[in-house]
């Protein structure tokens, strides 16, 4: 089979009746972006890109050198397409519009530029995930933080970058979920899997035990259960994994199925937060990705992309992946 790069890809899609013109050359830029932060992992030490930055961001959060890198990357790359109004980062308090010096589109990007932070200097793999939404209509010249809050179900694409062994391009445009292998000899990203589909069923769990003690009641249980395996009410044994990194676990995922969690615990809400990830820049992409290769994604008591953001740096208890799994951890929440 002859190879499908993402350009023509995009532009079969269009043909289809899938996305359009302006928002094909948005996700190429991102994707053109994804390339550079792509390069600048991989040098590592060499290219002296590891280490602590020294600042923090809005969250609260050290931030890495490749975190302030690669949102510079992405900011600088996104700022002169014309298809975009303003962009929003896990990293930045605010959104950060087109400068006036370029035309303005009708759409919106959010992201994190760096995902799985603590990972980048023992190199191990980490990612970008983005987010892509129309800007509501009516607005005025400055875009307000307002405009960045709909649910979900409103983005038009959302896509990770998986910068490991190899470096995969994840996207979905709402036609199914397509994974991009960068060919680093020819600097394209080439379809490697159309309609990729998470398996309904798996007996692989993904979450970060040590947080065991803190978790709630219904996800004590649900875990409980797991682990006593075949002589449990499960009635089979289930294998663990944690990347610590959500694009690597999600792939895995994607890959051969599983089920991913981030769950409320008392440490985060003795921070005042509602959860780990973030709402807007990864529960919602990921959600969107994850149901468009037939698996589930909620907050154990709704589907994520049905939640509506009341802030821009949200944050919620994130259960994704194979679908059965899902809907189990949802049972145990609802029993409770
Ligand atoms: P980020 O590096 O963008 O802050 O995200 C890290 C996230 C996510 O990638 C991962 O699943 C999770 O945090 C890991 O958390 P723990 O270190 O608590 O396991
Ligand atoms: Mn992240
Ligand atoms: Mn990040």
């Amino acid at each position: 089979m002859k190879p499908i790069s993402l350009t023509q890809f995009l532009i079969e899609e269009r043909r289809a009746g899938y996305g359009n013109a302006e928002l094909g050359q948005l996700i190429e830029v991102v994707a053109r972006a994804c390339k550079r932060i792509s390069v600048a992992t991989g040098k590592g030490a060499l290219g002296g890109v590891l280490g602590e930055a020294g600042t923090g961001n809005i969250q609260g959060e050290a931030q890495k050198k490749l975190d302030v890198i690669s949102n510079e990357i992405l900011l600088e790359a996104n700022a002169w397409g014309g298809h975009l109004a303003a962009c929003a980062s896990e990293e930045m308090e605010h959104p950060q519009p087109i400068p006036d010096a370029y035309p303005k589109g009708g759409y919106l990007l959010l992201f994190d530029p760096l995902d799985g932070s603590s990972n980048i200097d023992v190199n191990i793999s980490v990612g970008t995930i983005f987010s892509v939404l129309k800007r509501p209509e009516g607005h005025a010249d400055g875009v307000d933080t307002t405009e960045f809050l709909q649910p979900g179900i409103e983005q038009v694409a959302a896509g990770y970058v998986v910068y490991g062994s190899c470096t995969l391009l994840v996207l979905t445009i709402g036609h199914g979920t397509h994974v991009f292998t960068l060919d680093r000899e020819v600097g394209s990203f080439v379809l490697t899997r159309r309609d990729a589909m998470i398996p309904e069923e798996t007996s692989e769990f993904a979450v970060n035990m040590s947080n065991q003690r803190f978790w709630e009641a219904p996800m004590q249980r649900y875990v409980g259960d797991l682990l006593i395996g075949k002589e449990g009410p499960r009635g089979r044994d289930f294998n663990m994994r944690w990347v610590a990194s959500m694009v690597a676990d999600v792939h895995r995922i994607l890959t051969r199925g599983g089920f991913f969690s981030y769950p409320m615990d008392s440490k985060i809400k003795a921070k005042g937060q509602d959860g780990k990830l973030r709402l807007m820049y990864e529960a919602n992409p990921m959600a969107f990705i994850v149901e468009q290769a037939g698996g589930a994604a909620s907050t154990g008591h709704q589907r994520i992309m049905e939640v509506s953001p009341a802030e821009l740096h949200q944050r919620v208890p994130v259960f994704l992946g194979s679908r059965t799994e899902v809907e189990a951890a949802e049972r145990y929440h609802a029993e409770a």
